[in-house]
């Protein structure tokens, strides 16, 4: 077995691997980076696509937001539809912030760019890294490295790898514990080559279920519907998504909505995920390692990133002077923001979707809030301040 050495080793090419790559790297700390997948898998598979104003600015002050700076769409506000008729919730007013529409996969493009413009060193599948030692000052990870076994050792371990991931596995059950919730229900997200029908974000509530208009490009729109939970993506051919979104977004006397031709479909499972501590020995979980949400909040990117800076942070620290006062607080720094961020999760799912089985008396309750927040510009303003991100940094 070939012996390599890092300072810190990551698990994980997604967005939050990438990132602490690349953060640890403009702190001359160097690392090596394992991923599972190809680098055209990673490259373009389709997730999340709403920033935050906090990680818009988190990348630009890395020096990773030429491109997201010109082709970003920047956003001061959305639309939300119930009972046939249209409300705006301007967010910027209310808020001062923006939100910036931009391919979950294109930040991971521009970042793998950027860890190749300086020689860093990303690995693409590596399907077999096991973390190890972790309890000790001598962690290590075990893979092979175009065809041959390597034990790369290192000073910390990164558990970017995602909900799947291998890094939570390592630790002995016991010392963490996890915290779930399933909802009753998916979405089915479709890509289609067709120009957004506005532009702005549109939160459709209709008695069939939920559906969100979205976009990536001025030619690409995204679009979402709430389907059962376990639903077979056969069982929705084309016609049968475009009759059922028009039939979600339909406003009184408004224009129905075009149909195009859908480039990629698939179901997303709405789950609720937490584990605490985030962290064990020389071991860090950040992202989707440690927690997930469902997307109706656009939260999981955005905490990923959240992770990211506390983690360099406090990573930087313990290079630059030996501090483990950040080190050792790393969790219990990301937590408070997970927790807010599940909240609202929660919150917002529970806003748009019909619940299945649900009787009126629910159905009012959320008409009834869904009227306050039309109506209320403190229900809006507490809102508004939770969607675009503005809550977080109040945490410290
Ligand atoms: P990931 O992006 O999951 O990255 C983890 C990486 O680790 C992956 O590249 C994976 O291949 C790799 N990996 C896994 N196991 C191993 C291993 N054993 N060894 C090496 N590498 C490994 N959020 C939204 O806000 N809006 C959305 O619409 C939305 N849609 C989503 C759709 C899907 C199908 C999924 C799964 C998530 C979606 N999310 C969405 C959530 C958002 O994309 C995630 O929060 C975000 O990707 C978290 O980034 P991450 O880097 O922590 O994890
Ligand atoms: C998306 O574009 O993927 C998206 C946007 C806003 C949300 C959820 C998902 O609330």
């Amino acid at each position: 077995m070939r012996a390599l050495g890092t300072q810190v080793a990551i698990v994980g090419a997604g967005p939050s691997g990438l990132l602490l790559a690349h953060l640890l790297a403009l702190q001359g700390i160097e690392s090596i980076v394992l991923e599972r997948q190809s680098r055209e898998h990673v490259e373009q598979r389709v997730r999340a696509g709403l920033l935050e104003q906090g990680t818009v600015d988190l990348l630009r002050a890395a020096g990773v937001a030429g491109r997201l700076d010109r082709e970003g769409l920047v956003h001061e506000g959305f639309a939300l539809r119930f009972d046939g008729a249209e409300h705006r919730v301007d967010f910027t007013e209310l808020t001062g912030w923006t939100t910036t529409m931009y391919g979950q996969q294109e930040v991971v493009k521009d970042l793998i760019r950027a860890r190749e413009a300086a020689g860093g060193h990303v690995h693409f599948g590596v399907d077999d890294a096991v973390p190890g030692s972790v309890d000790t000052d001598a962690p290590r990870v075990r893979c092979t490295l175009g065809g041959e076994r390597v034990e790369i050792a290192c000073d910390f371990v990164a558990g970017c790898d995602g909900f799947h991931g291998v890094c939570r596995q390592v630790v002995p059950a016991g010392a963490l514990t996890t915290y779930e919730h399933t909802y009753p229900f998916a979405w089915l997200g479709i890509l289609t080559s067709l120009p957004p029908a506005s532009e702005e974000l549109i939160y459709a509530v209709h008695e069939r279920g939920f559906a969100l208009h979205s976009m990536r490009t001025p030619a690409i729109s995204r679009l979402y519907l709430q389907v059962g939970p376990d639903e077979p993506l056969a069982r929705w051919p084309d016609e049968r998504i475009w009759t059922e979104l028009r039939t979600r977004f339909a406003l009184d006397g408004g224009a129905a909505l075009k149909d195009g031709p859908i480039l990629s479909r698939g179901v997303t499972a709405m789950r609720s995920f937490v584990v605490e501590p985030m962290q064990y020995g020389r071991l860090f979980l950040a992202g989707d390692a440690a927690h997930i949400v469902p997307p109706s909040a656009a939260k999981g990117l955005n905490l990923a990133v959240a992770d990211i800076r506390v983690l360099a942070a406090a990573l930087s620290a313990w290079y630059a002077d030996g501090t483990r006062e950040l080190l050792d607080g790393y969790s219990r720094a990301c937590l408070a923001s997970v927790w807010q961020g599940q909240e609202f999760s929660a919150w917002m799912t529970s806003l748009l979707h019909p619940f299945p089985g649900e009787d009126r008396y629910a159905a009012n309750l959320r008409r009834a809030r869904l009227r306050d927040l039309v109506t209320s510009r403190a229900a809006a303003t507490a809102f508004a301040e939770s969607y675009v991100g503005l809550a977080r940094p109040r945490l410290g």
